[in-house]
């Protein structure tokens, strides 16, 4: 749906942001009845502390929004994103800045997310919000809506997002940029020389397959994204306990990043070569599934022991990284909530990432902090490279010993990569196992924004420049696997 203009109205009701610094002259600034009604409620400004003003006549006179100093230790650039929860309905616009107006306008629209496949919400009463001045509301929406996509995904149980499902979702986004798509399905992984990617996925009833699709102008910049597509993962024979394999639903969640970096790039119309490559399948348990000790030629021609069946996705990984590096990609990344070892590192809210390229390594520490989109460098280990060496064949899929998980699996995975200019691997979580602001429970869109920020920074992108938007506000969102519509992009439902 195009994006509706209409006059800003001159009745939005104003958001001040205030900390202990600035509260006291807000204060000041304030009608009489507003500030006396914020004395009688004991209104403190500490962060996340909403308080709403009413006028003379019963209405909303203004809101009150606590955020931290300014040289406070830690600062939440998303914690103005509780004002799309906490709002009654109407207009609303920012009467002053807040930390990052970036990020609150986009915190305000991550906030708003509902999974609503199964359980419709009624989302007429949500509160509206006059884009910012200063904000390039056009690229905010863009990067949400790519966020919003790949937590439909993830959240999308495995009954309704099985590998025919995921692939689906994938070919419908290549072809709404009109990328060139193709997939290899089932038996063909084996004729097409993808040994792994049918070992793990060949016990299940939907068929493991290999989506791979180009987008963009041959001789720009060669950016290729990988994602590992688990739909679901039993473990195999290997198989999980019960609370382990609870949320095993979210394992195509680097399938989903990449497939969101990859609608945030095109959508931008970036400066680049853009690749995905997303082999999907189901780690399912069947007379035919992979066993332990069994040993696999992969697609590079070394040789892989099955030393655990639930360490799957690095198999996967491995042939779609060796189709990766064949083109010698000037930047290769790759997502996959890889290993529990990470979480038991850096919790669920850091992923590590890994590369050996110090340079892209800042960049992406960086871009993380910038964005809100914090990850942490962990090590490609040199002395740990032996421990995922092969007893009988060359390499085996899990580590001798049980230290350093996420950086052994991030080794096997280094071993498939050779000609790529660089490359860096994010082990993510791709969920919110608690709400925060902006970041609501369940699914989550882990390292794509950043890499986003970091692919325009470094090619550049050629965004349709649209008609200013001072006069829209940001309403909440429709589902994107919710409706049939062939916009498949949320927030197209930009109201007047
Ligand atoms: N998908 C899991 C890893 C995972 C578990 C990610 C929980 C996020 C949350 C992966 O396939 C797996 O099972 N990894 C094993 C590897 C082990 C067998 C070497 C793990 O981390 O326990
Ligand atoms: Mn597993
Ligand atoms: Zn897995």
């Amino acid at each position: 749906m195009p994006f509706h203009k209409a006059e800003a109205p001159a009745d939005a009701v104003p958001i001040f942001f205030v900390s202990a610094e600035t509260w006291p002259q807000v204060r000041a600034d304030l009608p009489a009845a507003p500030a006396a009604f914020a004395a009688a409620c004991d209104f403190e400004p500490t962060p996340g502390r909403l308080l709403i003003l009413p006028s003379a006549e019963g209405g909303l006179a203004g809101v009150l929004f606590g955020i931290e100093r300014k040289d406070a230790k830690a600062r939440d650039p998303f914690l103005p994103g509780r004002l799309a929860t906490s709002l009654p309905s109407g207009v609303y616009r920012f009467a002053n800045q807040p930390h990052d107006v970036t990020l609150a306008t986009l915190a305000f629209m991550l906030s708003s997310y509902r999974f609503t496949r199964y359980k419709k919400k009624d989302d007429a009463q949500a509160p509206e919000l006059c884009p910012p001045e200063g904000v390039d509301i056009e690229r905010i929406m863009r990067i949400a809506s790519a966020v919003e996509f790949g937590r439909d995904l993830i959240n999308t149980p495995a009954n309704d997002l099985g590998p025919d499902a995921l692939e689906t979702a994938a070919l419908k986004l290549a072809t709404r940029f009109v990328a060139k798509a193709s997939v290899t399905r089932g038996e063909k992984l084996l004729q097409m020389n993808y040994p792994l990617i049918h070992a793990v996925g060949r016990a299940s009833d939907k068929a493991p397959r290999l989506v791979d699709f180009v987008w963009g102008p041959k001789d720009a910049p060669k950016v290729t994204l990988v994602g590992k597509g688990v739909c679901f993962d039993t473990g195999g024979l290997d198989i999980k306990p019960e609370s382990a394999m609870l949320l095993m639903k979210k394992d195509m969640g680097g399938a989903a990043t990449a497939l969101a970096l990859a609608q945030m790039l095109m959508d931008a119309n970036a400066s680049v070569r853009l690749r995905v490559i997303v082999p999907i399948v189901e780690n399912a348990i069947a007379g035919n599934a992979m066993r332990p000790g069994d040993i696999y030629p992969s697609r590079k021609g070394l040789t892989v022991e099955i030393g655990n069946t639930d360490a799957e996705g690095r198999l996967i990984l491995a042939d779609a990284l060796a189709l990766a590096d064949e083109d010698a990609p000037d930047l290769l990344l790759d997502f996959a909530t890889l290993t529990g070892a990470a979480r038991v590192a850096l919790g669920p809210d850091l992923p590590p990432f890994y590369t050996m390229d110090e340079a892209l390594a800042a960049e992406i520490a960086r871009h993380g902090m910038q964005a809100n989109d914090p990850v942490w460098r962990l090590p490609l280990w040199d002395p740990y490279d032996k421990l995922i060496d092969g007893k009988v064949g060359n390499l085996c899929n899990i580590s001798a010993g049980s230290f350093a998980g996420s950086i052994t699996a991030a080794l096997f995975l280094r071993r498939f990569v050779e000609k790529a200019k660089t490359w860096a691997h994010f082990d993510i979580y791709a969920w919110n196992p608690t709400a925060k602001s902006a970041r609501p429970e369940g699914a989550e869109v882990q390292a794509a924004r950043l890499l986003f920020d970091l692919i325009e920074a470094r090619y550049g992108c050629k965004a349709k420049v649209n008609e200013p938007n001072d006069n829209r506000k940001i309403v909440r969102r429709v589902g994107f696997l919710d409706d049939d519509s062939d916009e498949g992009s949320a927030f197209d439902d930009l109201m007047p």
